[in-house]
């Protein structure tokens, strides 16, 4: 057996979920945060772009695996501007926390900041959005349960990634 299967058919199936109870932004908000090591870096102590970005996709997928509580694959990561340096010896912390649900798929904002342990400085590096699907035990996407506003700030951020959506998709359709 391929030791892809081999896990796989030791895990126990996935317990049902209720998709029309609807979950909150709060519900599955996360924090991910790691020291920068040698191995994450250039010769100039500069962090690599890619070491952030697979840490920015695995921690929003905490938050895709939470909110649905079903497997995940990500569909898109949005434009990425790393917008200042982290070094080795800087704590990164990853903010992410859904933006928006739709019938199977869930984006995630992030907000990635750099921390010097010593001086106390803290950088804002880099912003993202990514985009995952819920797919069931079949690899076919599958329903989630809706998001709900918790406050009238959980409301302003899924009416404006809603807003984002629709601009998104029309120009999709025009390519
Ligand atoms: C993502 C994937 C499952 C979508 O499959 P598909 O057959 O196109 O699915 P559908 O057309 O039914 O779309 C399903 C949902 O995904 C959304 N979607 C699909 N592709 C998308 C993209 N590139 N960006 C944003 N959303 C996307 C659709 O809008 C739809 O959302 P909704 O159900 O909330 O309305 C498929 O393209 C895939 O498996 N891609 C590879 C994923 C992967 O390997 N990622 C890297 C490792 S995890």
């Amino acid at each position: 057996m391929h030791p892809i299967e081999k896990i796989k058919s030791k895990r126990k199936p996935h317990p049902e979920i209720d998709v029309s109870q609807g979950r909150t932004i709060a519900y599955s908000r996360s924090t991910t945060r790691r020291l920068m090591e040698m191995l994450d870096a250039n010769a100039h102590g500069n962090v690599h772009g890619g070491v952030i970005m697979r840490m920015v996709d695995e921690a929003a997928a905490i938050v895709a695996v939470k909110h649905s509580g079903k497997s995940v694959v990500t569909a898109r990561i949005e434009r990425f501007d790393f917008i200042a340096p982290a070094y080795i010896g800087n704590v990164i912390s990853i903010y992410c926390s859904m933006n928006y649900v739709g019938r199977t798929s869930m984006e995630v904002g992030v907000d990635v900041q750099a921390e010097d342990l010593y001086t106390g400085e803290i950088r804002r590096v880099a912003s993202s959005r990514v985009t995952y699907v819920a797919l069931d035990a079949n690899g076919k996407p599958t329903p989630v349960p809706p998001l709900i506003a918790g406050n009238e700030e959980e409301q302003k951020i899924i009416d404006e990634a809603r807003q984002r959506r629709l601009q998104t998709q029309n120009e999709d359709s025009r390519k």
